[in-house]
């Protein structure tokens, strides 16, 4: 600690001068972030930052330590800038306020450290894609690459270097309002979608041009909250957390994400933003993982809520100690309290000081920050608003809905055969609630809602009329309606509401046809908005009952971030169309897909309950006592799904034959290949997505007894046959064994069974022997 202070004390060295000079020369110049050139070698990097870490005071290093929220222009902030007391900002959108701020850094600070800026970049910046889950359900990681590779572009344009996502949280109860933000329940699927986030975010290498350094969160559990309440405690043991939970962060690690956010929750009783097991055990030792932890949202002051530390000095240690690189607070860190105090008692060495911020400077020097700190505002004007990221979201839009259910081949409608079309519901021409949670700096008057997408797609051909028919409000309102200034319309009296009701059934009465667009408001999922019920909100089941009772033909389009209890509409209503919250261009998506101009292709990444009290409900599920009997585990309802994970329908049909595999017995460590034929029996073009599942029958801990364990989303043209080729080796055929407390892979009996969902009945058995 002596020697850090001693160093601190000592005048500039040549490095230091060398790097004012630098910079000062580089200003008039150093004007776009993506000027950015190839990857710096390791070697040059860590040099760098050696030779940083030498001039740099505790007190410096500490605040490269911090990052503040800044909502507003505030003196506080920008003391705190010049002063390097914080190294990163988060919330910042403006690429003028970018700017101004970094010049404060660049300019005011002693060793010109630039900062970091950070955002929740979700599902897109100014081009808002469909929401995580749906990107999930699109089953193709090209896409979701594709749709984060834009997202970045975007963000980074506006002076955005950090997005705090993919969110790889496994979700297997809907309750949880932040399922929306995931990518479902399984393991597989979600490793695939954590890989294709980090390479679009991310790109080929941190500091690619035009792309921007990717943040796995929530580090980890946060999806088993017990009783699907968010922030609230989850018991996880070994098996599930290395099999399931762990299994996308893990992914991301292997794709070179360079930072991680430690969750808000209690995992087993340990905090999980205290919890060196996590962040250092699993984290970097066992994974390798070498760039840096930032916590969530005030989560390090939250340890003394937690019970877990005596007050913030304590907090701060705690959450320091266990492997936190970066705090993320508002108005003041833990860390900047409690870590000079702590240095100053040889509590914690300077050496820990600089292993904690030699990742952080790390990043900032890869993504190419000291060298191009600024951002050209003109540039990106034209980048936020290009016409190519508006198709993208529609294309993309398209591949991620999902057919649940279209009796009678009602869809695709023919664009003659309705005169008189009504379209009914709160949410069908909503713009704010097409786009969903998550995003902040969307173009609203540019998103196209349902009922504006049917009017572009129909024109004069038909007569369209709207009806929202019903109000639906959270009971409790949500905190981000409070940040953003989000305002409710105005409450319908009970007359009003009686009126909009029997308008809308009228109005279905004297149509032809009826789109019915209900589900969730924007509010009702994402952070804090956990629910009890899986119902439709408000009277939105009176509004479909009594539209389905006019006898007129009726189609369900769902706008949700989770599966909702539809249980009458899967039996009374002919055609349901899940477009979960399709974004920006999600008006035009729907409407192209209820026309058959586009197909759906989607599968459910999760599996959809028939009520509330079948959770958590997932199809991995083990088989047990008397297994015949699994579907019928209470009297008074079934206990499979109501659409089983993996599940949706195309407008074309598909048949899967000729399962094969290269060999019968494999030695552990060895490969086997398997191939499928899938044919479009139908007479579109139309996607298919090929499913692998697996199950060990026997070992030394009871296996699930169905696991995903290769899928390919394929095009077809109708009459059309493909061959789609599986490999499964080591990677497919380890697991976490809770009896040997190690991965292995061991000598059993396998079925494999490949078909378009996880009910897939094409069946083969393959052994690894000895
Ligand atoms: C809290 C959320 O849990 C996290 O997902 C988000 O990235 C941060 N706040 C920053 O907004």
């Amino acid at each position: 600690m002596k020697k850090d202070l001693a160093l601190a004390l000592r005048k500039k060295s040549l490095w230091t001068s060398f790097m004012f000079v630098l910079a000062l020369a580089l200003v008039p110049f150093a004007v776009s972030q993506t000027s950015a050139g190839p990857a710096p070698d390791e070697t040059t990097v860590s040099r760098r930052v050696d030779s940083l870490l030498k001039e740099m005071t505790i007190d410096e290093k500490i605040g490269q330590l911090s990052q503040l929220f800044d909502f507003a222009k505030s003196k506080n902030i920008d003391d705190a800038v010049s002063s390097g007391h914080v190294g990163s900002l988060l919330f910042v959108t403006d690429p003028a306020e970018v700017n101004r701020l970094q010049h404060l850094a660049v300019e005011h600070t002693r060793l010109h450290i630039p900062l970091l800026f950070g955002f929740d970049v979700i599902h897109g910046f100014r081009t808002i894609f469909p929401v995580p889950i749906a990107m999930a359900a699109s089953w193709d990681p090209a896409a979701v690459t594709q749709a984060q590779t834009i997202a970045a572009k975007e963000a980074r344009s506006v002076g955005i270097d950090w997005a705090f996502a993919p969110m790889l949280d496994i979700a297997r109860d809907p309750r949880w309002g932040r399922i929306v933000e995931g990518s479902g329940e399984d393991p597989y699927l979600g490793s695939a979608m954590a890989a294709a986030q980090v390479r679009g975010f991310q790109g080929d290498f941190i500091g690619a041009p035009d792309h921007i350094l990717a943040c796995m969160k929530h580090f980890a559990g946060y999806g088993a909250a017990v009783g699907g309440r968010d922030y609230d405690e989850a018991y996880l043991p070994e098996t599930l957390l290395y099999n399931v939970y762990l299994a996308p962060f893990h992914a991301a690690v292997k794709a070179g994400i360079g930072s991680a956010m430690s969750a808000y929750l209690d995992l087993n009783d340990v905090p999980a933003t205290g919890n060196r097991w996590l962040l250092h055990d699993v984290l970097r030792d066992q994974w390798k993982f070498t760039g840096f932890v930032v916590s969530d949202a005030n989560s390090v002051k939250s340890l003394e809520k937690h019970g877990f530390a005596k007050d913030v000095d304590e907090a701060g240690l705690a959450a320091f100690n266990a492997g936190v690189n970066m705090e993320m607070a508002i108005g003041f860190t833990a860390f900047s309290k409690s870590l000079p105090a702590a240095v100053q008692r040889g509590e914690i060495t300077g050496q820990q000081i600089d292993d904690a911020v030699r990742p952080i400077l790390e990043m900032k020097i890869r993504l190419g920050l000291f060298d191009h700190p600024y951002v050209d505002v003109d540039r990106s004007r034209q980048i936020l608003s290009t016409p190519e990221h508006r198709t993208a979201e529609r294309l993309t839009a398209e591949r991620t809905a999902v057919l649940l259910r279209n009796e009678g081949h009602l869809l695709p409608l023919n664009k003659s055969a309705y005169k008189k079309i009504a379209v009914i519901g709160p949410l069908a021409d909503s713009q704010i609630d097409t786009i969903g949670s998550w995003a902040f700096q969307e173009d609203l008057p540019e998103t196209v809602t349902v009922l504006a997408g049917l009017r572009n797609k129909l024109g004069s051909q038909a007569e369209l009329s709207y009806a929202p028919g019903v109000q639906i409000r959270r009971t409790f309102p949500s905190f981000f309606d409070a940040i953003f200034h989000l305002k409710a319309a105005p409450v319908w009296t009970p007359e009003q509401a009686k009126d909009e009701m029997s308008k809308a059934v009228t109005l279905a009465r004297s149509s032809d046809l009826t789109i019915l667009v209900l589900g969730e408001a924007q509010n009702m999922s994402g952070e804090a908005a956990s629910r009890e019920s899986l119902d439709l909100p408000g009277r939105e089941e009176q509004l479909l009952e009594s539209v389905a009772a006019t006898g007129k033909p009726a189609v369900l389009v769902l706008m949700n971030g989770r599966p909702l209890n539809i249980k009458w509409g899967a039996q009374h209503v002919p055609a349901i169309l899940e477009a979960w919250y399709p974004g920006t261009q999600g008006g035009s998506a729907v409407a192209n897909l209820l026309f058959g101009d586009a197909i759906p292709g989607g599968k459910l990444p999760v599996t959809w309950p028939r009520d509330v009290g079948q959770l958590p409900i997932y199809y991995a599920h083990n088989t047990t006592q008397s297994p015949e009997n699994q579907g019928k585990r209470y009297w008074d309802e079934e206990s499979t799904p109501l659409y089983p994970f993996g599940y949706g329908l195309s407008y074309s049909t598909f048949s899967f034959s000729n399962l094969k595999l290269d060999r019968a017995e494999i030695k552990p460590g060895e490969t086997i290949h398997v191939s499928i034929d899938v044919d479009n029996t139908g007479s579109s073009s139309a996607d298919e997505v090929a499913q692998l599942y697996i199950h060990q029958r026997y070992g030394s801990t009871s296996r699930p007894v169905r696991e995903l364990k290769g899928f390919e989303r394929i095009t077809l043209a109708s009459h059309e046959k493909k061959t789609v080729h599986f490999s499964l080796g080591n990677d497919e055929l380890t697991y976490w064994s809770t009896a040997k407390k190690d991965w292995v892979e061991e000598p059993a009996a396998f079925d494999i069974w490949v078909g378009g969902n996880s009910k897939a009945e094409l069946h083969s058995t393959f052994v690894i022997a000895k």
